[in-house]
């Protein structure tokens, strides 16, 4: 056997085992190493970026986004997809998505701007969202977007741009409702069980300059059954049906937002997320199935616009981070610090990841608590984990990274990390530069009186 090949040395533990719970022998570690995201290595992207380092895999994005419009597209005949931007609004996933044939759908004037950045013609862009300024609604009007209304405020300004324009918007409203998952998303949009919505809808009708052409929900995050989308499809079909008797006025389209609960599981959930949660097929047979038995011939079926967010994008993100160090705590428990905290994985206050070693981890695993490196209690990436020894500088995957965590990240101690793109073609694209002290401090501004030579003295 050469020197090479030699299996680690893998130093003996004692663990304490519980009578009557699953141990080591009933209940194998089963953490299989991760050693490469696309057939790329991890060591190696590592080497050339640093640690932490976020990875997206193109092809995961691309696979996920075809399979979802083909599980709907089998089922209706039009089904439209725009990508929902604060899930992930990094230029090189929106434009993959884009290139998928999504729309983008917004919901700030930051967002609407980074979408036409990126060359999105404003009638493919949905603008959804409580806070629309005066400007953001003079350009979206401007450039033909779909304008999603929220509330009465916004829509008499609305009236007003449009008629000061001299301008026709194409509006949709959001609508919120009960259909079964609580506590009740009526935030956002106008309620349609105390008539709210019926009244927008009637103002908006009564008003020359909006053209009335979609209705559109979000009913809420990680829905666990398929069951609340049936009834929010079934009662917007009713509500455009009631239109279309009213006023003899078709809709153009139902946008049902997005929700579909992904392959994390939660902190609360006993089993995990993969055998609990519907699949795509599942969610789009609801719907699906709603919207064909309120029409009365397949001409006269809207066309179903999906947000999807998390469950699109999630599985095509790793966050990769190293050790930092071992510990041991007060009570005997192992602990480790690694160099990726709760400020980079924003999305670890609801989920359990799935954090594998990036090397072949032995067979003996002991359970640790999981530690990011900010000098704040707060920094708990996992209560308990169960993991291999693992030295200084050995790398883990973190798994299914891909939403929220890239938007909702916040600059805090430690500097925001490189982000790179696992291409179809096998390289590897750098697609958001780690920050730099510069970065930080170009945006700040020390007033005179401050100025290093009065606070150094
Ligand atoms: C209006 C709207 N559409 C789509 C989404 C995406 O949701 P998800 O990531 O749960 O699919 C959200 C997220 O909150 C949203 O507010």
């Amino acid at each position: 056997m050469s020197l090479g090949s030699r299996k680690r040395y893998e130093r003996p533990t004692i663990l304490k085992q519980y009578s009557g719970y699953m141990n080591k022998v009933g209940n194998r570690s089963g953490l299989a190493p991760t050693p490469d995201i696309d057939g790329v290595s991890i060591e190696k992207m590592v080497e050339q970026f640093g640690s932490p380092l976020f990875v997206m895999s193109e092809q995961a994005i691309r696979m996920a986004q075809r399979r979802a419009y083909r599980v709907f597209k089998t089922r209706y005949p039009r089904v439209q997809f725009a990508w929902s931007y604060k899930t992930n609004y990094l230029d090189a996933v929106c434009a993959t998505f884009h290139s998928e044939d999504s729309w983008a759908e917004v919901v700030s004037g930051f967002e609407y701007n980074k979408a036409r950045g990126l060359g999105v013609p404003g009638n493919r862009i949905i603008f959804n969202g409580p806070d629309k300024s005066e400007e953001d609604l003079k350009r979206a009007v401007n450039e033909d977007a779909y304008l999603h209304v929220d509330h009465f405020d916004e829509l008499y300004r609305l009236i007003s741009i449009t008629e000061s324009l001299g301008k026709t918007a194409k509006v949709a409203i959001r609508v919120n409702m009960d259909c079964g998952v609580y506590p009740l998303w009526d935030r956002f949009g106008f309620n349609l069980e105390n008539g709210e919505a019926w009244q927008a809808l009637k103002r908006i009708m009564a008003t020359p300059s909006l053209k009335l052409v979609g209705l559109h929900t979000h009913i809420g995050t990680y829905i666990m059954s398929p069951d609340p989308y049936r009834v929010a499809a079934t009662k917007l079909s009713e509500l455009a049906r009631s239109l279309q008797t009213e006023y003899g006025h078709k809709i153009e389209y139902i946008d049902l937002g997005g929700g579909f609960a992904s392959k994390n599981t939660l902190h609360g959930q006993y089993l995990p997320a993969e055998g609990v949660v519907p699949t795509i097929e599942e969610y789009a047979e609801a719907i699906t199935d709603a919207l064909m038995q309120h029409a009365t011939s397949p001409s006269e079926l809207p066309m179903l616009i999906l947000e999807t967010g998390r469950a699109l994008v999630e599985e095509a993100g790793f966050l990769i981070t190293s050790v930092i160090a071992n510990k041991r705590l007060a009570d005997g428990r192992k602990s480790l610090i690694i160099d990726a905290g709760v400020n980079l994985l924003f999305t670890s206050f609801w989920y359990r990841h799935k954090i594998t070693p990036v090397r072949d981890p032995g067979m003996v695993s002991e359970d640790a608590a999981l530690y990011g490196p900010l000098c704040m209690n707060i920094d708990m990436v996992r209560e308990s984990i169960s993991l291999p020894p693992l030295n200084l500088g050995d790398l883990l995957c973190i798994h299914h990274v891909g939403a929220y965590d890239m938007t909702q990240w916040m600059q805090f101690i430690t500097l925001r990390p490189n982000v790179v793109m696992v291409m179809q073609d096998g390289t590897v694209e750098l697609i958001r530069k780690a920050e730099t002290l510069e970065y930080i401090r170009e945006r700040e501004q020390l007033p005179r009186q401050l100025s290093k030579n009065n606070v150094v003295g």
